[in-house]
């Protein structure tokens, strides 16, 4: 029996890194932000370390560090105070200085025309209720909830906004966006779709964030089971007919699984992967602890999604990354 030496591509770090199989890049990431309306508003949320509330002026100035560390892509989450919300979420489609996404897409496009602008679609931070639809017989009807949806991404595309980033789960939902858009002429505009978005407990820091929690129910009548994998195949095949040009799944460490099925099975789109909050959480606990490494745990977590088959990650810890490759 021929014994295979495996320790030697092991022996020491040079040696180690001359094998490695995955590297991570700067280009992999996209980094969030939780946007509010204001002037040099930087506040701290509870409960979700070193991400914070940032008003449009104060991005711009957190944004500049980024972009001359190599990063090139954001995500836009709206957050909003509670007696700008109605049964609508009317803020998010207006075209008004009461919207934080349109004010901030204003300004960053000014600065920095030339950086990747997401937005995320969805009603669920505009609502009074905080569900991502409209309620209809207590229940978020399907159809009504797309119209609005459409809206919001046109108001977005009209701003200048790269990539659409619809996450409420509707079906329907990629299908009616492309549409609107492309009758409106913006046939470039993307769209990313949080084609596998699972219902699940681990979106509780972002919830606190964007004050998105459901004051009833939950979100299991959009968001997918978590019992459910091959489920996932069939809706991100069908965004993907429906016009999607990137795919997302989400959380991503609790789904390495269904980032690799996807792979598999659409080797040639780009997916995109969300490394949720409460999955950042539970690092950023561990490590305060001293239960973990700080760098090396953070590179761990996020090559397993790449190595899993991610072609873009969604991290919180994009500002650690980037002082680490
Ligand atoms: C809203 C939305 C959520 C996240 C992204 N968009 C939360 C939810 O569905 O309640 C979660 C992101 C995170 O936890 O970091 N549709
Ligand atoms: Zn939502």
């Amino acid at each position: 029996m021929l014994i295979k030496m495996f320790r030697k591509y092991r022996e020491n770090q040079k040696i180690r890194d001359k094998y490695a199989e995955i590297k991570l890049l700067k280009n992999d990431f996209i980094y969030p932000y939780f946007v509010v309306n204001g002037k040099k508003i930087k506040n701290e949320i509870k409960n979700f370390y070193d991400i914070y509330h940032f008003s449009p002026d104060a991005i711009i100035k957190d944004m500049e560090k980024l972009i001359n560390k190599g990063i090139n892509k954001f995500l836009l989450f709206g957050v909003i105070q509670n007696q700008y919300k109605d049964e609508y979420g009317r803020v998010a489609y207006s075209d008004t200085e009461k919207n934080p996404v349109i004010n901030a897409v204003k300004i960053i496009k000014r600065y920095f025309p030339n950086v990747c602008i997401i937005t995320d679609v969805c009603l669920c931070s505009y609502t009074k209720h905080g569900h991502c639809g409209i309620i209809k017989n207590k229940i978020v009807d399907n159809n009504e909830t797309v119209n609005i949806l459409s809206k919001i991404a046109l108001l977005h595309a009209q701003y200048g906004v790269d990539i659409i980033a619809p996450s409420a789960m509707m079906d329907g939902q990629v299908y009616k966006i492309r549409q609107t858009l492309d009758q409106n002429g913006f046939r470039k505009t993307q769209i990313m779709s949080y084609s596998a978005k699972y219902a699940s407990n681990f979106y509780g820091p972002f919830r606190n964030a964007a004050y998105s929690k459901p004051l009833f129910g939950d979100r299991k009548t959009y968001q997918m089971d978590y019992r459910n994998a091959k489920q996932a195949i069939e809706e991100i095949k069908q965004d993907i007919k429906e016009g999607a040009d990137i795919v997302m799944i989400k959380p991503a460490n609790l789904y390495l699984d269904i980032i690799y099925r996807t792979k598999r099975v659409f080797p040639h789109k780009t997916v995109a992967a969300f490394q949720v909050s409460g999955e950042y959480m539970m690092i950023k606990l561990m490590i305060e602890r001293n239960l973990l490494k700080e760098k090396d745990s953070i590179l761990e977590a996020l090559i397993s999604i790449k190595r899993a088959g991610a072609d873009l990650i969604i991290s919180y810890f994009t500002k650690d990354i980037i002082k680490w490759l």
